[in-house]
């Protein structure tokens, strides 16, 4: 039960309260398990004396200890949900923090669907198994122990009775849940498919519509959700049967109590007193409910181990790129990058990029172009290390990639991503998001270089303006520049702009790029894209087709020497025939 211990882990800071809630458990059983005693007392002594008073001062001990028993009882309650409270508050942060160390090769691996529900829903059932399994099972455990104890002091040859006939329900019980864990497991996975359906749906809402793939996107979310309700049915029928077959039990063990104990009573050769009898039975009762509880627990347990199983999942992934042993750290890099026949694959894939060699002079200025999937952007995610290489080398400043940082790659060197990611929030917070400590004044020029203060400052609100989830409320050339002006905030020593103009027109285009040549800072800066008219102010300009470079060169050199790069030029600019 390696798993179970290292998520419960997180409870050792709190193990004080979890103590303190054993230790006021253990008084409130003992006041459960006194009443009986009492009662016997009460008929035994109170009733054949006559003496009312007595009776009523029996009558009031066990009232008073049921009282007792219920305040420690809470008392016991509160602080199991404070440990419990502030444990999954813990866990949920290391989980967030693991998962922000996860690199995009273990983004491919998890879907955003299943890290929500495991941080959330997971996260809960372990936090209420350790308010209420933890509770019920030691509870159950001493009020069936107690039970017996108690059982045996009154009776010993009706107590061995009992003490075999219990047992074997346990046993029962195990092999049951032995059945039952299994389907928990598959309660847990339908209800994430379910999640899984509702986020892509949601994330992809608009596509959906688009496309006009309600009905069977409606269908598909239709089947999951009842999946879910057939697999959950089944389960609290399970649940259901199991109940009324103990009470049944139960009940039959007192019958076998009331037959054989009667007799003893009336027999009196044999000391047994009617007080015992009814004490004993309602032992027997108190021994009982703790048993039900016991199997409640079980399939309670087997639910957390599930969440605790799929916890541990994220918790112990290591991420699949981290820093190395010794990791160089650099303040700032000269830009010189090579690529040293590397290759690139994601999963078994097919190699997406074969064999690349090419050298990047430090402050060059580079351009790629290729068609959609030629490896572009595959082959600059290698540069800061998103990815490691299938094989062959990265080096920037003639050191391997492996070998530096991650605080230097990430720090030194910007991507801005294809996907422009924008979050909630004014523009000034998104733009800054590339440099917190930013000035306004910097974000200003930042978003002068990308152009993008030409419609920020025609927003009423300016830089303060809000913006929805995901960049709402902008069109795909605001977002895009918004994106620029947040990568050349964060003042990179290698710039990297994979696409991102994608959705803007030719002139805006050009003064962009026109922008960032005319820093007068010295920075390598790769621009990828798919329109000449993007990359032919490049000190050089390479083209990718197929993970492979097919020809590089300035722009006028490839225009007279590289044919696929006229027939691009010549579609791109009809004009120019
Ligand atoms: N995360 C990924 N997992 C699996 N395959 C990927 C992933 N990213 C890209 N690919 C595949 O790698 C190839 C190159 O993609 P990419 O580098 O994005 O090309 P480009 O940027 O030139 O459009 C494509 O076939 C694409 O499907
Ligand atoms: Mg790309």
């Amino acid at each position: 039960m390696n798993s179970f211990s290292s998520v419960f882990g997180f409870l050792k800071p709190y193990r004080g309260k979890m103590f303190g809630s054993f230790l006021l458990l253990i008084a409130s059983s003992l006041m459960i398990l006194l009443q009986p005693r009492i009662t016997q007392w009460a008929i035994d002594f109170g009733i054949p004396s006559g003496n009312i008073s007595h009776i009523i001062g029996y009558a009031f001990a066990i009232i008073i200890s049921a009282i007792l028993s219920l305040v420690v009882n809470y008392s016991s309650g509160v602080l199991l949900i404070q440990a419990s409270q502030y444990m999954s508050y813990d866990l949920r942060n290391a989980l967030f923090k693991r998962i922000s160390t996860f690199s995009f090769k273990d983004f491919d691996k998890w879907r955003t669907g299943e890290l929500i529900v495991r941080t959330n829903s997971d996260v809960n059932t372990v936090r209420m198994f350790i308010r209420m399994g933890f509770f019920m099972l030691i509870q159950s455990v001493l009020m069936l122990a107690g039970s017996l104890a108690s059982m045996f002091m009154i009776n010993t040859s009706m107590a061995w009775i009992m003490a075999i006939i219990m047992p074997s329900i346990v046993v029962l019980f195990f092999i049951i849940a032995k059945f039952i864990r299994p389907i928990f497991m598959k309660v847990r996975q339908a209800l994430d498919q379910v999640n899984n359906t509702l986020q892509e749906n949601l994330v992809g809402a608009k596509l959906v519509r688009a496309f006009s793939r309600q009905q069977e996107e409606q269908r598909k979310f239709e089947s999951k959700n009842s999946d879910y309700y057939k697999i959950s049915k089944k389960v609290s029928m399970l649940v259901g049967v199991m109940m009324p077959l103990l009470m049944m039990l139960g009940n039959l063990a007192v019958v076998v109590v009331l037959y054989s104990g009667g007799s003893q009573v009336a027999d009196p050769t044999i000391q047994m007193s009617l007080g015992s009898l009814v004490a004993f039975s309602n032992y027997t009762m108190t021994a009982f409910f703790p048993l039900i509880m016991l199997g409640m627990i079980l399939s309670f347990l087997a639910m957390a181990m599930a969440s605790v199983k799929r916890i541990n999942e994220i918790l112990l992934t290591e991420p699949a790129i981290k820093d190395p042993e010794n990791p160089l750290i650099l303040d700032s890099l000269e830009g010189s990058i090579e690529f040293d026949h590397v290759s690139h694959r994601y999963g078994e894939g097919e190699p997406v990029l074969k064999d690349l060699t090419l050298s990047i002079d430090p402050g060059e200025r580079l351009g790629i172009i290729g068609t959609t999937g030629s490896g572009k952007s595959s082959m600059v995610h290698l540069i800061p290390r998103f990815y490691d290489t299938a094989s062959g080398t990265v080096k920037i400043d003639g050191h391997d990639v492996r070998d530096l940082s991650l605080d230097t790659l990430r720090g030194r060197i910007t991507v801005a991503l294809q996907d422009t990611q924008l979050f909630s929030g004014t523009l000034a917070y998104n733009i800054r998001f590339g440099n917190p400590d930013a000035t306004d004044e910097q974000i200003r020029q930042a978003a002068q270089i990308a152009c993008a203060s030409e419609f920020i400052d025609e927003l009423e609100d300016g830089y303060d303006h809000k913006i929805g989830e995901r960049g709402q409320g902008l069109s795909g050339g605001q977002r895009q520049r918004l994106a620029i002006a947040r990568a050349v905030l964060s003042d990179p020593d290698i710039l990297i702009l994979d696409d991102v103009t994608s959705a803007l027109d030719t002139a805006t285009e050009s003064d962009i790029v026109s922008n960032l040549y005319k820093e007068s800072r010295k920075r390598t800066t790769i621009i990828i894209s798919q329109k000449i008219n993007t990359i032919k102010r490049a000190d050089r300009i390479l083209i990718l087709d197929q993970g492979e470079i097919v020809s590089t060169g300035t722009h006028a050199e490839l225009l007279r020497s590289c044919k696929i790069y006229q027939d691009i030029f010549e579609t791109q600019n009809p004009a120019a025939k």
